[in-house]
């Protein structure tokens, strides 16, 4: 059975195409959750021999490779439109380096794959290259299982000690967010109960617990500094739709801001970007809440802004880069420092090249007031930094080519097209 997937085509002169300058106008929605998407998809390898349908799936790269790589631990996969069905039962721990390398999220296969089997055969991580990502936090929970880990030719070798995994008292150093989906991962089929303290309050853990917990898993405190689980012996089928994607509505409602338009970002939780909105707010946007919906009602740009990233609810590193635009709008100074990836500031040299004054101290930058920017051609290196490139270049009254599409098809499904719709002069030249 072939998955029906979508072609995301792309070579190495493919660009993106921008003539700024129009005001955005309409309503736009996101599609669902990349970093909610791949940890649930991690997680069913915990299926055994029930089937799971994920609906309001997002058709981007990164979810193909992790389809293949459930495909590889053994599992059948249907992806029909933006829904796919995992059936079977995993019969493999080990994974080529093909896929795995490629992506972040495939960590989590770390404590799905573990929690089946015992054992599990890795290739370490690829994903944004937005500085230091080391995985000892992850080799840290799964000791706490009592499994024994190994870095060897580029690879993550990790066996239980005692199978079935035993429940256990876990700390994280920081609240990292798949070192979390980890924890949750091997507690959840493991003997007894699992307490993991200091964990990451993500949208997208809670979203993963809500799909684990329909599948029968016992979680409690999710949302809290510590999550309770008590482990039970096998997972039932049922369907679960992926949360919509906060960080895509996040550079949508950018991109409206960036080009003094007025719309709405429609079939969204508001709740998961309250620091953005602030900040929005505090810059002199009229943005109205309103159920699902984010109104950008009215533009100025009165006063300047400072933002520290922070775990959720604090200001998320994903959204930092997108802000940096507006700041060059601004006409007082504003200051952006990332605690979380002190390296992201990628956006910076390619803004530069457009006109931006920005001063950078370590992982701090000083955003100059009032801006004139120009048109340039720019290379986006990651996802956000793609959307960053594309929303500055949207605000000005020129032509912009922007580098990267690959990155973007890697966090986003059709977002040119929902930037056309928005009524965006932008196309993708391959
Ligand atoms: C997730 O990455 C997201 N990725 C990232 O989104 C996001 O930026 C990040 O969380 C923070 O919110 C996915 O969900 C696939 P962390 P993750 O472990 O889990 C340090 C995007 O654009 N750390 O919470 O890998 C780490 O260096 C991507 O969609 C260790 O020191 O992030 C960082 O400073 C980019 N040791 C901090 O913790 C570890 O073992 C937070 O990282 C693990 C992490």
């Amino acid at each position: 059975m072939e998955d029906n997937k979508v072609k995301l085509e792309v070579n190495e002169l493919s660009y993106i195409r921008i003539k700024g300058g129009t005001r955005l106008e309409g309503v736009v929605s996101p599609d669902g959750a990349k970093n909610s998407a791949l940890i649930q998809l991690a997680a069913l390898v915990l299926v055994d021999g029930n089937f799971v349908t994920l609906r309001n799936l997002p058709l981007i790269s990164d979810v193909y490779d992790s389809i293949e790589m459930i495909k590889e631990a053994g599992l059948k996969t249907k992806l029909v439109n933006n829904e796919v069905t995992v059936m079977g039962d995993a019969s493999a721990f080990e994974f080529s380096a093909y896929y795995g390398s490629k992506i972040r999220a495939s960590l989590a296969f770390l404590g799905s794959v573990l929690g089946k089997f015992g054992q599990v055969k890795l290739p370490l991580p690829g994903g944004d290259k937005i500085g230091e990502r080391p995985i000892d936090i992850h080799v840290d929970v799964l000791e706490a299982f009592d499994i024994d880990v190994s870095i060897k030719n580029g690879f993550v070798l990790a066996e239980a000690r005692t199978f079935p995994l035993q429940g256990s008292s876990v700390y994280l150093r920081f609240p990292s967010v798949l070192a979390t989906v980890n924890g949750i991962l091997l507690g959840v089929l493991a003997e007894g109960k699992t307490v993991l303290n200091n964990v990451a309050k993500e949208p997208e853990i809670v979203d993963l617990t809500n799909l684990l917990t329909k599948m029968g898993a016992r979680i409690t405190g999710v949302g809290t500094d510590r999550i309770i689980i008590t482990g039970v012996t096998g997972l039932n089928s049922t369907t679960h739709e992926v949360m919509p994607d906060r960080l895509e509505a996040a550079a949508l409602m950018m991109s409206i801001v960036m080009t003094e338009g007025k719309g709405t970002v429609e079939n969204t939780i508001p709740e998961h970007n309250i620091p953005l909105i602030e900040t929005l707010r505090k810059c002199g946007v009229e943005v109205i809440i309103d159920d699902d919906k984010v109104h950008i009602n009215a533009v100025t740009f009165e006063k300047g802004f400072q933002v520290e990233t922070r775990p959720f609810p604090g200001f998320a590193t994903d959204v930092q880069p997108l802000v940096t635009p507006l700041a060059l709008k601004c006409p007082e100074e504003s200051v952006i420092t990332d605690n979380i990836f002190q390296e992201r500031f990628s956006h910076v040299d390619e803004l530069r090249k457009m006109g931006a004054q920005i001063d950078r101290f370590n992982n701090t930058i000083h955003v100059k007031p009032n801006n004139i920017l120009s048109g340039a051609s720019v290379q986006g290196g990651d996802i956000r930094t793609v959307v960053t490139l594309i929303n500055a270049a949207l605000s000005i009254d020129d032509d912009s080519k922007v580098y990267g599409v690959e990155h973007l098809n890697r966090g986003h499904s059709k977002f040119i097209e929902k930037l056309r719709l928005l009524k965006a002069d932008i196309e993708i030249i391959l």
